[in-house]
């Protein structure tokens, strides 16, 4: 299929963002991140303006959803470029954006650190005895599968990368902790996710439907809530 793609690039963190516009064809069942390593071994490629098209610099592990790290924006969406097949993009137009919500290293890669710095800071680890229950053996599993990707914060509109609440992608992983601590024996995590997350959020929910994980965001908010008031953890 014929493509036109515009990419935003930028040559490092404290460079001008610029867009380069590509005319390409490729088969509709690619992927972007296959369109990417296409573009990136083509040996003479030039932009719509006969400009050279240097090496388009973006972030990939898998190519299997399973690690998050081609998370971009894609005709205004975050999404997984492994998960996003040309086929659905019928007009051929694509453009290719970093995700805005983090300083942009350099074309398509963005610095996510402040994503583990956000996990770090609430404590999100068990640090006593953990209680396996069967019950919540679903829930701590769907909660595990969190890529760290950031697309529920992309869209979210109560998180910066500055501020002080951490969205759903600290409360995934904090609902299964919080699911695991004893009773009796609050984690630190408690007092962090009343403040860095229970009272910052504003239930919008729209993190719920970005999530390329399919994780029920929503149960794990509702849960981690509800666990922590059952647990008395914000007296
Ligand atoms: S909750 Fe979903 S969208 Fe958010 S970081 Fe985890 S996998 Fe990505
Ligand atoms: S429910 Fe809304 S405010 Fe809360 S984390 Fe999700 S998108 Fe952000
Ligand atoms: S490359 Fe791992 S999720 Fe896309």
């Amino acid at each position: 299929m014929k493509l036109l793609i515009e990419i935003l690039r930028q040559a490092s963190r404290t460079s001008a963002p610029y867009k380069q516009t590509i005319a390409y064809e490729a088969p509709p069942e690619d992927t972007v991140a296959t369109l990417l390593k296409r573009l990136n071994s083509e040996e003479k490629l030039t932009d719509t303006s006969k400009s050279p098209v240097g090496s388009i610099y973006w972030q990939c592990s898998c190519l299997q959803k399973k690690c998050g790290a081609c998370a971009m924006r894609i005709n205004g969406t975050p999404r997984l470029a492994c998960d996003a097949k040309l086929g659905e993009f019928k007009r051929g137009r694509l453009v290719l954006e970093p995700l805005k919500k983090f300083p942009t290293v350099r074309d398509l890669i963005v610095d996510r650190g402040v994503m583990m710095e956000n996990l770090k800071a609430i404590h999100n680890w068990l640090e006593q005895s953990a209680r396996q229950s069967e019950k919540t053996v679903d829930l701590r599993y769907d909660a595990s599968r969190c890529l760290q990707c950031g697309c529920c914060l992309e869209v979210c509109p109560n998180f910066t990368a500055d501020g002080s609440f951490y969205g759903a992608a600290a409360f995934v992983p904090a609902s299964r902790i919080l699911a695991q601590a004893e009773k009796d024996n609050p984690q630190a995590l408690a007092a962090y996710y009343k403040e860095n997350i229970f009272s910052g959020c504003g239930k919008s929910l729209s993190c719920h439907h970005i999530c390329p994980a399919e994780i029920d965001v929503e149960h794990k908010l509702a849960n981690a809530n509800a666990v922590a008031v059952w647990k008395r953890y914000f007296r």
